[in-house]
């Protein structure tokens, strides 16, 4: 039978949210694959108010719709710093679904308190 293969780029550039409600806006994606962008979290462990926040990564530029990506926060108002790396997928509707898996780093008083410092979780995007 005659089967249809969509080539679809997976582009990061635009606005993306996730299920705790944090928007993502990736500005546009440069040749290699590297991009910058603004994270706009809707939740906090820090005492200060949430303020936007830089992000910088790169994705791979595969053609299959199915790139690898990671990125950096640098926390304006906040010691902490959290990296994401995940994959870009169609989902059964044909949407575009970032699956993530991310790490955040905490600033602890010493050595002692490195145990404590870092916090895991998982992250799922959508247009
Ligand atoms: C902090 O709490 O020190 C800064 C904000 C961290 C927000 C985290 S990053 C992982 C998770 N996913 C989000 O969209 N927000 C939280």
């Amino acid at each position: 039978g005659t089967h249809l293969l969509v080539s679809q780029q997976c582009d990061l550039t635009g606005w993306w949210e996730n299920e705790l409600g944090s928007k993502m806006h990736v500005d546009a994606v440069d040749s290699q694959g590297n991009f910058t962008g603004e994270y706009y979290t809707a939740v906090s462990s820090a005492q200060k108010p949430i303020e936007p926040s830089p992000l910088l990564g790169s994705q791979h530029l595969d053609e299959d719709g199915q790139c690898t990506f990671g990125f950096t926060v640098n926390w304006k108002f906040s010691d902490s710093t959290a990296v994401f790396t995940g994959q870009c997928f169609a989902g059964d509707s044909g949407e575009e679904v970032l699956q993530s898996t991310w790490l955040l780093r905490e600033k602890v008083d010493s050595l002692h308190s490195d145990w404590k410092a870092t916090r895991t979780g998982h992250n799922v995007f959508t247009r």
